[in-house]
């Protein structure tokens, strides 16, 4: 079976990831296509988030409806050398993908009909008594203060505000340029004397010749060997590799990432023998930014307030703690990155695990409970993929009806976004991609989250997979590439803790605040509750807080 066909499990596993149920005899009609991984990614992205199961007929609707041009290049077989545009990158996109898109930004993703109008604290409490009495503190009696003289923060990078795609195939075409042009200026660095791939074929001769470009393609071809297809602003060439001694270098490559090539062409100007592969990477032995004073912050994600599974005795420990607790009087800053509230519709039979099923009163919840830890902590907190945004990514804010209940000392950003405090940088990102990294990526796992954070500093980019259960908004500029090198790369999403160093970057993933779900128990998702990772950031330490 070819790279770009799925097996059934696989189907099904990808249908799961992204939401949706599917009955095997759709999951059969899906591998009945040509081209099955690529017509499943334009399924998924064509359902409403209102569909629970995938039946046949979904699947022939859509491929009716949809009259989906599939791949006709053959799989083992390189495309011609040069295209003259971006073409091929360009085509991934095609116009259903973008219609889809468009619709996604312009209802801002999941629909939340559940959803009431505003209501105060104590009017939520009445209607959900049980889950705000089992996940807010009974009493919390503050015996500590903090001074806020010397907070000083800012966030970058954020979309929020700034959208401006329109869903179209020119907004894809604009993206994949300005991810190629960042990231390759960054790989220039690396290996200077890049030349265009359309000038490639004055380069014939047995010399090598370094060059970029988008990984389009890979699959093996007939004989074994490893093969990519590359293409930059001016055109496209595929390339093989026949040391085996490459292949652990060659797992780690994905589509879509920038990557830098030196290799040899072939007499017939046809196809590059390559030798090395770069990818951009940051430098190494850096040394990160502190702060000048003695001052920490506290790492969170995915608190899924809203469930039933959520993790109440642990959460409350750890307001207990950091109002009371003299170890917490130097923590002045908590950042969470993303899935404040459990959601609704996020995945099949999710309402049977909901407390709350009033999208608003969960968000509601949730600051009642931010309430209670000490309002001289600023809280700074992203989004997921369980928040009421649109879930394609780069994702801006909640809107205003849903921030409104919770404290000034609460601050929202979009998913990712560059939080600088007080000149330490932390990149916040959700983390959506980790799944696909670890999917592909030989030896990489969920439940240590840390090894696929280090492929995207290596990369420089968040997500450079398109589609693999990341979506995209065609946005003009690319907000996931790693432009800036943070000095803390913290996610979540996988709901696993992980903490490691990578050339200077710390790099967490902060577990979770939810017991694990059915849906979990099926993927085989075990959980990391409770942790509580707290920095300090004047000298880069780390005390791993535990609550049980
Ligand atoms: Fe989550």
């Amino acid at each position: 079976m070819s790279e770009s066909e799925h097996t059934l499990p696989e189907i099904t596993k990808e249908c799961a990831s992204s939401g949706f149920g599917i009955s095997r005899d759709a999951a059969v009609r899906i591998q009945e296509q040509g081209n099955s991984n690529l017509f499943l990614e334009e399924l998924l992205s064509s359902l409403d988030s209102d569909c629970n199961m995938i039946s046949v007929s979904d699947v022939a609707d859509f491929v009716e409806s949809a009259e989906l041009t599939q791949d006709s290049d053959g799989e083992d077989e390189p495309q011609s050398k040069n295209n003259g545009d971006m073409r091929t990158v360009f085509d991934r996109g095609s116009g259903l993908k973008a219609q889809t898109i468009n619709s996604s930004a312009s209802t801002e993703g999941k629909v939340y009909t559940l959803g009431s109008e505003p209501v105060s604290g104590t009017e939520a409490r009445e209607k959900w008594p049980e889950m705000f009495d089992t996940t807010l503190c009974d009493e919390i009696t503050h015996t500590i203060s903090r001074d806020d003289a010397e907070r000083d923060f800012s966030i970058t990078g954020d979309i929020t505000g700034d959208s401006k795609t329109t869903g179209t195939v020119e907004d894809f075409n604009k993206l994949f340029r300005n991810r190629y042009k960042r990231v390759s200026e960054i790989l220039e660095n690396k290996m200077p004397g890049n030349i265009p791939i359309e000038q490639l074929t004055a380069r014939r001769g047995g010399k090598d010749v370094p060059f970029t470009g988008i990984v389009n393609r890979q699959w093996t071809s007939q004989n074994n060997n490893a093969m990519l297809e590359l293409e930059d602003t001016t055109g496209s060439i595929p390339i093989v590799f026949t040391d085996e001694r490459m292949s652990d270098i060659l797992n780690k490559v994905t589509t879509d990432e920038i990557v830098g090539v030196l290799g040899q062409l072939s007499d017939d100007g046809n196809i590059v023998f390559g030798n090395q592969i770069f990818f951009p990477d940051i430098p190494p032995m850096r040394s990160p930014n502190t702060t000048n004073r003695s001052v920490k912050a506290v790492l969170l994600s995915d608190l899924h307030f809203g469930g039933v599974d959520f993790a109440a005795k642990e959460w409350k420990s750890f307001v207990n703690w950091i109002s009371t607790s003299d170890e917490a009087k130097e923590i002045e800053y908590i950042l969470i990155a993303g899935d404040l509230v459990e959601g609704i519709g996020v995945y099949p039979g999710q309402e049977d695990e909901l407390g709350v099923i009033d999208i608003y009163d969960q968000y509601v919840l949730c600051a009642e409970a931010l309430k209670q830890i000490p309002s001289d902590i600023d809280i700074i907190t992203i989004m997921g993929n369980h928040d009421t945004v649109r879930l394609a990514e780069p994702q801006p804010v909640l809107k205003d009806k849903f921030k409104e209940p919770f404290g000034d000392n609460v601050t929202f950003a979009g998913n990712p976004s560059m939080v600088n405090i007080e000149g330490v940088k932390f990149q916040l990102y959700h983390g959506m991609s980790i799944n696909p990294f670890t999917d592909r990526v030989p030896g990489l796992d969920i439940h240590e989250p840390t090894g696929a954070m280090e492929l995207m500093l290596e990369k420089r980019h968040l997500a450079p997979m398109y589609g693999q259960n990341v979506r995209l908004a065609p946005e003009p500029e690319d907000y996931l590439v790693i432009e800036e090198v943070p000095d803390v790369l913290h996610t979540g999403h996988v709901h696993t803790f992980g903490m490691n160093k990578y050339n200077g970057v710390m790099m967490v993933n902060t577990g979770c605040w939810q017991y694990q779900t059915d849906f979990q128990r099926k993927l085989n998702v075990e959980p990391d509750v409770g942790y509580a990772p707290v920095m300090n950031l004047e000298t880069f330490e780390f005390d791993i807080k535990k609550f049980n």
